[in-house]
């Protein structure tokens, strides 16, 4: 367990109580935009009533319940005692909720953190089975996988199942041209006046936090690729505590390569065997991926800005040579309106590279007022430098369609072939077949556990080592990938990812 059990677990950071995390989850309007999330909380009753065996006359366990829903679904599927711990004032309502549906006997509300609650049978009582909805933008945000972690050391059997019981990360590399038309090049000509140096401060608040956007399939360059997987079962803190995960990958579809796509499925396998060695139960899969029908996660995305002339005296590098502080929405973060953020320089080169540190003020609703929670949770971006790719923006190209008018954003891009491309307007062209990489490193605060680091580098795929085994299309990869596949096809090998 980290720091802060004495304070609550977890999910406590350094030097600051969570109470506003929770309090935060006492508006209600979030629990309406979570359950009437109908891809996330169909998931959830599928994978329990199309799974019953795993609940009908089981001890389970709700950590996190929210207004109790999970929970009358785990009672409804026949589960002979539901544990709902729930750290917010909403566990009121979950003993209220119970009791109208006739399952007071059935559920038991505790009001408390996880991590602080004992069962009636003590230490040595367990759970059958252990459900959660902890999921946060891009898997991790919100860092409540750690106090589902605790709760499953304490809590659950031996032989106890997770629901979900995976969950993996994808990336992919992503056109963000409707973004950058609808809310940078809009600021161009406002009423026929200029007002770029408006699109130009867009444009850096954009460049200093992962956007939560609605990406369409369409804007995909690339076949997604898994990442990063999580066994829920057996996942430790220290796992989701450090990462990076290097990509490359073929573009398949030509386009403006500006940013990089991040999502996560959840997958609830409840396929068991019975004494008669029948096979019960299925899988059922929760994907929040620009292809499958949007949830309130929608996908979470890295912005690569190439940074036109008006803003290069505060890029005093290559404009990708920059390492910047950053907010995304959250304690709550279910809600986010990426209308009012409002960028505020307030310091400089906190880090070696670093060239700038921005704090974002967000509101979930643009009608109502953040909360303090909200305010201090940050994420940091940095970008670096593709180690043989050089950005420059000081040149001049006339490349100028996909109905984007700032004439003075211009780019020009050397790959590691000696070929140059030139770019207008923040786009990075790519081609198909080109192999595009990057190394993306996520790494949880230690001072506020919530808060993650999240840092994109671009990698030269001529020169940089790929992964084995690696989804792009260089001969040498296609063939390592093949034979892996077909090892493990014949049972050769075991995949371990
Ligand atoms: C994403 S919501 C899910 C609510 C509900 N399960 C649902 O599906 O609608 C997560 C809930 O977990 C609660 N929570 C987060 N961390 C917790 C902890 N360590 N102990 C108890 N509750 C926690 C939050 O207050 C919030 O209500």
């Amino acid at each position: 367990m980290s720091e802060a059990t004495d304070e609550g677990g977890a999910a406590v950071g350094k030097g600051r109580s969570d109470d506003d995390y929770f309090s935060s989850y006492e508006d209600v309007q979030i629990h309406r935009l979570m359950v009437g999330d109908t891809p996330r909380t169909q998931a959830y009753a599928d994978a329990i009533n199309k799974n019953k065996h795993l609940f009908e006359g089981k001890v389970a366990m709700d950590v996190g319940a929210g207004t109790g829903i999970l929970s009358l679904f785990m009672a409804a599927a026949g589960a002979k005692k539901v544990y709902a711990v729930e750290a917010s004032g909403t566990a009121a309502l979950i003993e209220r909720v119970a009791r109208d549906n006739g399952f007071s006997h059935v559920i038991q509300v505790f009001h408390d953190r996880v991590e602080n609650i004992t069962l009636p049978g003590g230490d040595e009582e367990k759970v059958d089975v252990l459900v959660s909805e902890w999921m946060g933008f891009y898997l991790l945000h919100e860092s409540m996988l750690n106090s589902v972690i605790c709760a499953r050391e304490r809590f659950l059997a031996d032989d106890g199942i997770m629901f979900p019981s995976e969950a993996n990360i994808f990336a992919c590399p992503c056109s963000l041209q409707t973004m950058y038309r609808e809310q940078i090049n809009f600021w161009d000509n406002v009423y026929g006046f200029n007002m770029s140096a408006v699109s130009d401060y867009a444009l850096k608040s954009k460049l200093t936090k992962p956007e939560v956007h609605d990406v369409k399939e369409s804007d995909l360059l690339a076949q997604p690729t898994c990442i990063k997987k999580f066994n829920l079962r057996w996942v430790t803190e220290e796992e989701i505590q450090l990462f990076s995960t290097t990509t490359f990958v073929g573009i398949n579809r030509p386009g403006a390569y500006q940013g990089i796509c991040l999502w996560f499925e959840c997958s609830f396998d409840g396929r068991q065997y019975n004494e008669e060695g029948e096979e019960l139960g299925t899988v059922v899969t929760l994907s929040t991926s620009p292809s499958s029908p949007p949830t309130h996660w929608k996908q979470t995305v890295v912005v690569f800005g190439y940074a036109s002339e008006n803003t290069s005296h505060q890029h005093p590098t290559t404009p990708h040579d920059k390492n910047v502080n950053t907010k995304l929405p959250t304690g709550t973060d279910k809600i986010h309106e990426e209308k009012v953020n409002i960028c505020q320089k307030e310091t400089t080169a906190t880090v070696s590279n670093c060239t700038e540190s921005c704090k974002l003020k967000t509101s979930r609703d643009e009608n109502r007022v953040e909360t303090s929670g909200a305010e201090n949770d940050t994420i940091p971006v940095k970008i670096s430098s593709p180690k043989s790719q050089k950005m420059s923006n000081n040149t001049t190209h006339n490349n100028n369609d996909n109905n984007m008018t700032n004439n003075s954003d211009n780019t020009t891009r050397t790959n590691a072939n000696n070929t140059t491309r030139t770019n207008a307007n923040n786009m990075n062209l790519v081609e198909k077949d080109e192999v595009v990489g990057w190394k993306l490193t996520l790494n949880q605060s230690s001072d506020n556990i919530r808060h993650y680091t999240m840092t994109v580098e671009m990698l030269d795929p001529d020169i940089e080592e790929h992964p084995i085994p690696c989804y792009c299309p260089i001969p040498r990869c296609l063939i390592i990938t093949n034979m892996m596949e077909k090892e493990m096809e014949d049972g050769d090998i075991i995949d371990c990812t």
